[in-house]
């Protein structure tokens, strides 16, 4: 028997493969945050973390753990609240949740698209507050989803998803990865499809080459006409960047759920107009957040069994 640090209360069901499996779950009793301090200290007592993707899994917990730790399963497919190669050079396996919140994602990512095109938060928070007079010609007169060109970022299994959804409602799709996908609307460079979109999705993992991906010079090519939609992490934009663009009528509206320092917002991208803004919602339905869990549970099970889970995102020495 192991003992597992499930460092948030998860989704009933979530932790049943590490119960099935015998493991000793430790959890805070008031599910809240673990400070960075209690991570390190708790680390050093566990052979498994189950945390989320806003516990900051750095070197520091990694080497707190280094004696006894075996596996560091995150409920996210992006793993970048994680220090991987900390925890690839302790021999630390980290595993991640891919596939399981796909389409669940792409919903929502779809649901941005069509609300900030159509202007939904700005047409809703006037009739809530009393500013809706009647119907008028002229009013929210927002941008047609059909028939647009749709710009994919990054074309991984999210992306494909939202391109599905696209075909759909009759959109050209095109995409842009680093490397020729093969595969029809395939754009070499980024510059070439924020140009031709009419709106454009992000969907890349966050690292070093994707942080800021989307600047001021980059919205600056952008069409005026044009809706940014990002589900996949803050930092891909400057959100300073995208305020201004906003506010000056650079670019047509926004659609965000994810942001630079969560759960600050920034200031002017609150103020900005033509803007949905969501709290971090992508994978938020019961079913997938609960498949989730138990797939982050079922990573950390197989490896404390000495097993190579499918989920594995590094490739830690054998312990
Ligand atoms: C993820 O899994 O990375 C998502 O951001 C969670 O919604």
């Amino acid at each position: 028997m192991a003992r597992v640090l499930v460092t948030r209360q998860l989704p009933e069901g979530g932790t049943d493969p590490l119960v099935a499996a015998g493991h000793e779950v430790v959890t805070a009793t008031d599910d809240a945050p673990l400070t960075h301090a209690q991570l390190c200290a708790s680390a050093a007592e566990v052979d498994a973390i189950v945390c989320l993707l806003t516990d900051r899994i750095d070197d520091a917990v990694i080497g707190a753990g280094s004696d006894r730790l075996k596996v560091v399963a995150n409920v996210a497919v992006g793993y970048d609240n994680v220090d991987v190669d900390a925890a690839t050079r302790a021999g630390i396996a980290v595993c991640n949740t891919p596939g399981v919140l796909d389409e669940t994602t792409a919903d929502l990512a779809f649901l941005l698209i069509l609300s900030a095109s159509r202007l939904a938060s700005t047409a809703e928070g006037d009739l809530r507050s009393d500013r809706w007079h009647g119907w008028g010609i002229n009013q929210y007169l927002g941008r047609d989803v059909h028939g647009a060109t749709l710009g994919i970022v990054g074309y991984g299994r999210i992306g494909q998803a939202v391109a599905r959804r696209a075909e759909g409602f009759g959109m050209v799709v095109l995409h842009h990865t680093r490397n020729d996908t093969g595969r029809p609307g395939w754009v070499p460079e980024l510059d070439a499809l924020l140009v031709e979109s009419d709106i454009v999705s992000l969907h890349v993992p966050l690292n070093d080459g994707t942080r800021h991906l989307i600047d001021a010079r980059r919205l600056g090519l952008m069409k005026p006409s044009s809706v940014l939609v990002n589900t996949a992490r803050g930092p891909v934009l400057d959100e300073e960047a995208v305020a201004v663009a906003l506010e000056e009528g650079r670019l047509f509206a926004a659609g965000i759920d994810v942001y630079e320092r969560e759960p600050e917002v920034h200031p002017r991208l609150l103020e900005a107009p033509r803007t949905v803004l969501l709290p971090h919602i992508g994978s938020a339905s019961r079913e997938t957040r609960t498949r989730m869990a138990q797939m982050a549970c079922n990573g950390a099970v197989d490896v404390l069994a000495g097993k190579r889970p499918p989920n594995l995102v590094n490739q830690p020495d054998a312990r």
